[in-house]
């Protein structure tokens, strides 16, 4: 199991990290999902012990990345950059490490077999593709055969094969009591995979749960006299978040009804409109309700989310009002 508790995060004045807390259990895929710039890659550096957190802690089965016994056997990681010798193969890659954390030989084949690059294995990795680079980190990450496993954007640079090559690959091994946690600022590309999602933006968690409740909390449409301090009067608790639509109402979720018309009175706002939302909508649109640009940003240009991958878009687009839409 992994577990964040109020990791932080700061570089210089940027808070990249804040106060964030979630956990990925054992037997399950959860998908650590935000745009890009959310805070995912640092995250991650902090959980693999490659970053020192500002504040809080990341654990993996109960103890820091430095505490662990054989970490290499414990958990598996690919991030962003990972680095090869372009000039050695792929095989002798994963010797090196088999050899630097004292791993069996024999797993060398056994990973490159898991990761169809077999064919590939005798050739320079600085001629690998993006997909072939991607497959060989990945190979790099199995070979202790670790129980927990930590990967950062695996779908960059994949064909749509081995995308659903991946997809299938993250299942077995959560089917295998493996505890899997995978970053991506595309939710498409594992929304079929994952059965959590810890969705986060601007290094904060805005939504943890199972997939299947992400589609199912439309959220409340609310129009009122005053959204910009609706808005911020709503936000202000956390797990509650909120979003203009663009026809001058704001979505809420995490919030009931009469939550947010006692809110309204309190401050003297006056609500002219509040509705729950049609259930029914896309993943996809709940994702982009989610990340997209906060409560101070009313025009519809602003409210799309901030590097989202423009194949989001088209998916979403129908469900949304025309105004919404940026593209
Ligand atoms: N080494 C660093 N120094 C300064 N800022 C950084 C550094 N690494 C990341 N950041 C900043 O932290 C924020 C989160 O970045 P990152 O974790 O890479 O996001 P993600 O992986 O979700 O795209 C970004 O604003 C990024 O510019
Ligand atoms: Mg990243």
């Amino acid at each position: 199991m992994i577990e964040a508790r109020a990791l932080t995060k700061r570089y210089g004045e940027r808070l990249a990290v804040a106060d964030l807390t979630f956990t990925a259990p054992a037997g399950q895929v959860t998908g650590f999902l935000g745009p890009n710039g959310a805070g995912k890659t640092t995250t991650f550096r902090m959980l693999l012990g490659l970053a020192a957190a500002t504040g809080g802690q990341a654990l993996v089965d109960g103890r820091t990345y430095a505490d662990l016994p054989e970490p290499r056997r414990v958990v598996g990681a690919v991030l962003e950059s990972s680095g090869f010798h372009p000039g050695r193969s792929g095989r002798d890659h994963l010797r090196t490490i088999t050899a630097a954390a004292g791993l069996p030989r024999t797993r060398v084949e056994e990973v490159l077999h898991l990761v169809g690059l077999g064919g590939a294995a005798g050739r320079r990795a600085g001629g690998y593709s993006l997909g072939m680079r991607q497959r060989l980190a990945l190979a790099g990450a199995l070979l202790g055969d670790p129980r927990v496993l930590v990967l950062d954007e695996p779908t960059n640079g994949l064909d749509p094969e081995g995308v659903a090559w991946l997809r299938t690959l993250l299942r077995e091994w959560a089917a295998q009591g493996r505890c899997v946690l995978v970053a991506s600022h595309l939710l498409a590309e594992v929304a079929q995979a994952v059965d959590r999602v810890v969705i986060i933006k601007s290094g904060r968690v805005v939504h943890e749960g199972d997939i299947t409740d992400l589609a199912a909390d439309p959220g409340l449409a609310v129009r009122s006299s005053d959204p910009d301090r609706l808005a911020a009067l709503l936000t202000a608790s956390p797990g509650t978040t909120v979003r203009p639509d663009g026809t001058g109402r704001l979505v809420v979720r995490g919030r009931t009804a009469e939550d947010i018309g006692g809110t309204a009175a309190r401050a003297g706002i006056a609500v002219h409109e509040l509705a729950h939302r049609p259930a029914g909508k896309s993943l996809e649109e709940t994702f982009l309700d989610l990340t997209g640009t906060g409560p101070t940003s009313t025009g519809p240009t602003s409210t799309g989310p901030t590097g989202t991958d423009p194949t989001t878009g088209p998916a979403a687009a129908p469900a949304r009002p025309a105004a919404e839409v940026p593209r």
